[in-house]
């Protein structure tokens, strides 16, 4: 049995249908551990020995519910559990509907936290077990045009920090990851507002195409998703709480420098070179 199996013999993996958390359930696959995954649509699962598929939305929490007691019914219990379910919304924030806004923030965040919430009192009883957020670098770099992406990736960060502090001294541990660009199909299934596409009519709308023809060219040119598998494996095996970065060089040791040295003012200016916002 390999470390990884010994240790987390059972994991649920939101998002599994593509790019990151498709990567993270091969590589448990891999190590031996049984995997339950979540998709919208559990037709979109790929069938592979040892992975049950599931359906969850995240803007529906009684799916959230439902996707977590039928794997820890049919797994006994859940080791591990990675929340990586998730998409961008891109657009100017005044330009935005609302509700799609409010609706992203309560899926990613609001929905994600109960999704946090279940898997540690499952924990708690057992006082072993691992919790993996999949937060985002846009913490450090606010991603131009996502505000909503963006605050729910600080306040999921902010909730595995403070959730760090409670299970110190116990047999549990919470993961904070942090990827960089990953090419997946998120640009894909980007939710884009009016605005994107009117460049003409709408006042941000040529820097709005700058910096989506920006994103869609550092996606395009990024690391694949088994790479990102490969460092929460290794973190995973450390089996220490903590902030994992990952992705290039210049990303995952580079940039989270540059954010804690460099002064606000200079943080934007590099970002707006970065994606032609300015
Ligand atoms: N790729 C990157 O560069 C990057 C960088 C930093 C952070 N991330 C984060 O990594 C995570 C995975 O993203 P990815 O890059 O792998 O993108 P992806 O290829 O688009 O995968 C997103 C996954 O989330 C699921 N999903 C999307 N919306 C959902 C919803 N409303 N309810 C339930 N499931 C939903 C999708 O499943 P279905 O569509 O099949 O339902 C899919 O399995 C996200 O949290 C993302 O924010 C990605």
């Amino acid at each position: 049995m390999s470390i990884l199996a010994d240790r987390y013999a059972t994991a649920l993996v939101t998002g599994a249908s593509t790019g990151l958390g498709r990567a993270f359930s091969d590589m448990l696959l891999a190590e031996g551990v049984r995997v339950w995954g979540t998709a919208r649509d559990p037709a979109r699962l790929p069938a592979r020995p040892g992975f049950t598929p599931l359906a969850l939305e995240l803007a529906d929490a009684a799916t959230i519910d439902r996707a977590f007691q039928a794997a820890t019914a049919a797994a006994g219990r859940l080791d591990l559990v990675i929340n990586n379910a998730g998409y961008g919304l891109f657009g100017a924030f005044a330009e935005q509907a609302f509700a799609d806004w409010q609706r992203q923030v309560d899926a990613m965040l609001g929905q994600t936290m109960h999704l946090a919430q279940l898997a540690l009192r499952g924990m708690r009883e057992r006082n072993r077990g691992a919790l993996v957020n999949v937060s985002s670098l846009a913490v450090d770099f606010p991603l131009p045009f996502m505000s909503g992406y963006n605050i729910t990736k600080a306040g999921l960060s902010a909730l595995s920090e403070s959730l760090m502090i409670e299970v110190s001294g116990t047999g549990i541990i919470v993961i904070d990851f942090r990827p960089g660009d990953y090419r997946t199909g998120f640009n894909q299934a980007m939710h884009r507002t009016s605005g994107t596409r009117a460049a003409a009519g709408s006042p941000s709308g040529p820097r709005l195409q700058r910096v989506w023809s920006s994103l869609e060219a550092h996606l395009r040119s990024a690391p694949p998703p088994e790479r990102a598998a490969g460092d929460l494996r290794r973190a995973l095996i450390r089996g220490r709480s903590g902030t994992v970065r990952s992705g290039t060089f210049f990303q995952a040791q580079l940039a989270p420098w540059l954010a804690r040295f460099a002064p606000p003012g200079l943080r934007r200016a590099v970002m707006a070179r970065y994606f032609g916002s300015y």
